[in-house]
């Protein structure tokens, strides 16, 4: 099956949110998806992108049917300040029936090369740990389980405690 990779552009977000919330639901954390097409629409098409994606698409099965788009990355870029500017994978998916066809090794191919262009130093991106067929996935490609080998925790603010901590507005 023929597809295609390209950056996403602003048509591009209700796509996007659908394929965060099939992943959401993959992770069995759909109820946590509150963003909206708009949030996307400003955050990533604005001034200051804070997210950038690349998107895989095919031709649908008809001559009739349009692109459809069945998978995506979604990355932004972090930096180490012990080693310098990283690439962080923040969302990775393949609609299911898709899957196998390459898309996903094609995807880390291209963010491996936009990662040697910008010069980062690794790219970083966080797996639940019941997710047993994708941490395999990264590990035949050379992936590093930072939480086994070096003790890393994940740790969150939220924004009840960010709100706590927050300097009190002066009335
Ligand atoms: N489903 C999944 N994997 C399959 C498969 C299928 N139906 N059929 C074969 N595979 C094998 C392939 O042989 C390949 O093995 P390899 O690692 O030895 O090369 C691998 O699984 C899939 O490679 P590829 O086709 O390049 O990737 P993909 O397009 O299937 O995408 C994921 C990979 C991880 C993005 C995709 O499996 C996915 O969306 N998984 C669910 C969501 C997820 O876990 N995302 C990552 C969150 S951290």
């Amino acid at each position: 099956m023929e597809y295609k990779l390209r950056k996403a552009e602003p048509r591009d977000v209700s796509d996007i949110l659908r394929l965060v919330k099939e992943l959401a639901k993959y992770e069995e954390m759909e109820n946590q998806v509150t963003l909206t097409e708009k949030e996307l629409l400003e955050d990533g098409f604005g001034d200051t992108p804070f997210y950038h994606c690349i998107i895989a698409e095919i031709q649908g099965e008809n001559s009739s049917d349009g692109l459809k788009v069945v998978g995506f990355a979604m990355y932004y870029f972090t930096y180490d300040p012990w080693v310098g500017k990283q690439l962080y994978l923040e969302d990775f998916y393949v609609m299911e029936q898709y899957r196998g066809l390459g898309i996903g090794s094609e995807l880390l191919r291209h963010l491996s090369n936009l990662a040697m262009k910008t010069r980062c130093t690794g790219m970083m991106f966080v797996v639940a740990e019941n997710n047993e067929p994708s941490v395999q996935f990264y590990k035949r490609r050379g992936a590093e389980d930072l939480s086994e080998e070096e003790g890393w925790r994940l740790f969150r603010f939220d924004k009840n405690s960010l709100v706590k901590m927050a300097t009190p507005s002066e009335e």
